[in-house]
C-alpha cells in the first residue's frame, strides 16, 4: 500500500501543532474519524486480494495505532497545560490575613444626623458648627439671657472651672445649639440659612433625659421670612424625615428669650406595646423650640434688625430618633451595650440621601 509514510508524516505533524483540544479532535476526525482517510484505507482493504489485505491490513493498523497514541498523548498534554493554567490565574496567598467584614455600626443619633442634613441640604441650609465647651456670652447674653434671666436657671447648666482669682464669667458646656446661630450670623452675616446639629448638656437624668443629648439648630435669615415659612419648613422636613405621606404637628405658644414670637412644636404619635409610632395615635410629642429670631439676637450677632428678620428653631435629635426607629429609651442611646448597637445600629455604607431614599 502507497502513501502510508507520508500520511504518517502528516497527521503526526497535524497532533503536535494542535494548540488546544478543540483542534486536536479536528485531526482526529481527519484521520481516525468515520470519514476519515485512514478509516477509509481501511474500508479499501475489502477489495484486495488476501495476501496483499493481509500485508497493507497489518500496515494500516500499525499507522492507526500510531497515529491515536499520538493524539492520547497530546491531549493529556494539553490537558496537563490547561490545569496549569488555571492554577496560575487562581493562584492565592494562602498565608495573607483576613479581612473580617466590619462588626461595627452606625449609631442611631450619627444615622439621624446624616438623614436630616440630607433634607435642610435639599432646602439650602449649610451645615455650621460650634464649640461644645462654649463661652457665657454665646450661650446666654447673646441669646437675650442676661445674668439675671430666669431662663438661666432651667438649663441646669454645667460650668467650667476657673483659675483661682480669675472672676469672668466661667464658661458652660453648651445647654443649647443655639449658640452656634450668634458664631454663624457674626461670620457669615445676612443673608443666611444654616443648621447646626450637635451635643449638648444639662443636668438631668430620667427616662427621657440624658446629661448629653443631642439638638439641630435651624436658622433662616432674610429680608422677608414669616412663621409660615417656618411652619412649612418643619412640615416639610417632617414628612421627608418619616417618610409618611403626612404629619400632624401642634404649634403651642410659647416663650424662649431669643425668639418673638415662640411656639414649641408637638407631633402627632401613639406608645403602644412599648412602641412608639408617629402620625396616628392620641399622644403628642414634644420634639422642637422655635420662633421668629429676635431683634436683640440679630443685633448682637451684628445682623441689623432692621432689615433682616428670620425664624430659628432648635429640635431633639435623639427624640426624633427614637419616634422614627421605635426605640423606647433615650438612656440605653449612651449606655454603649453591644446588643442594643448591633440591634438599633446601621451598616456603614447605608449613607442617606434624599434621592436613594433615606433609610431604604
Ligand atoms: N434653644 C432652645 C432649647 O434648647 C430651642 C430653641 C431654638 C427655641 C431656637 C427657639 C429657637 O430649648
Amino acid at each position: 500500500m502507497d502513501g502510508l509514510d507520508a500520511l504518517k508524516v502528516k497527521y503526526l505533524t497535524a497532533v503536535a501543532n494542535a494548540a488546544d483540544e478543540a483542534g486536536l479532535e479536528e485531526v482526529r476526525l481527519a484521520a481516525l474519524g468515520k470519514k476519515g482517510e485512514i478509516s477509509l484505507k481501511m474500508r479499501d482493504l475489502g477489495g484486495m486480494e488476501p495476501t496483499q489485505r493481509q500485508a497493507a491490513g497489518a500496515m494500516l493498523n500499525v499507522l492507526k495505532d500510531e497515529i491515536d497514541a499520538a493524539l492520547r498523548a497530546k491531549k493529556a498534554a494539553l490537558a496537563d497545560t490547561a490545569l496549569d493554567e488555571r492554577l496560575r490565574s487562581e493562584w492565592l496567598d494562602v498565608t495573607l490575613p483576613g479581612r473580617p467584614r466590619p462588626r461595627g455600626t452606625i449609631h442611631p443619633v450619627s444615622q439621624v444626623m446624616e438623614e436630616l442634613t440630607a433634607i435642610f441640604a435639599d432646602m439650602g441650609f449649610a451645615v455650621a458648627e460650634g464649640p461644645q465647651v462654649e463661652s457665657d456670652w454665646f450661650n446666654f447674653d447673646a441669646l437675650n439671657i442676661p445674668p439675671e434671666h430666669p431662663a438661666r436657671q432651667e438649663h441646669d447648666t454645667f460650668f467650667m472651672n476657673r483659675a483661682e482669682g480669675d472672676d469672668r464669667p466661667p464658661h458652660v458646656l453648651r445647654t443649647h445649639t443655639s449658640p452656634v446661630q450668634i458664631r454663624a450670623m457674626a461670620e457669615q452675616g445676612a443673608p443666611i440659612r444654616v443648621i447646626a446639629p450637635g451635643r449638648v448638656y444639662r443636668m438631668d437624668m430620667d427616662q427621657t433625659h440624658t446629661p448629653m443629648f443631642h439638638q439641630v439648630e435651624g436658622l433662616a435669615i432674610d429680608r422677608n421670612i414669616s412663621m409660615a415659612n417656618l411652619k412649612w419648613t418643619l412640615e416639610e422636613f417632617c414628612r421627608a424625615f418619616f417618610e409618611v405621606p403626612s404629619v400632624e404637628l401642634r404649634f403651642r405658644a410659647s416663650h424662649f428669650p431669643f425668639t418673638e414670637p415662640s411656639a414649641e412644636v408637638d407631633i402627632r404619635c401613639s406608645w403602644e406595646g412599648g412602641q412608639l409610632k408617629i402620625g396616628q395615635g392620641d399622644k403628642w410629642m414634644e420634639i422642637l423650640g422655635s420662633g421668629m429670631v429676635h431683634p436683640k439676637v440679630l443685633t448682637a450677632a451684628g445682623v441689623n434688625p432692621d432689615e433682616w428678620q428670620g425664624f430659628a428653631f432648635g429640635m431633639g435629635i435623639d427624640r426624633i430618633a427614637m419616634l422614627k426607629y421605635g426605640i423606647p429609651d433615650l438612656r440605653a442611646f449612651f449606655e454603649s451595650d453591644l446588643r442594643w448597637l448591633r440591634h438599633y445600629g446601621f451598616a456603614a455604607l447605608d449613607m442617606p440621601d434624599l434621592a436613594g431614599g433615606l433609610s431604604a
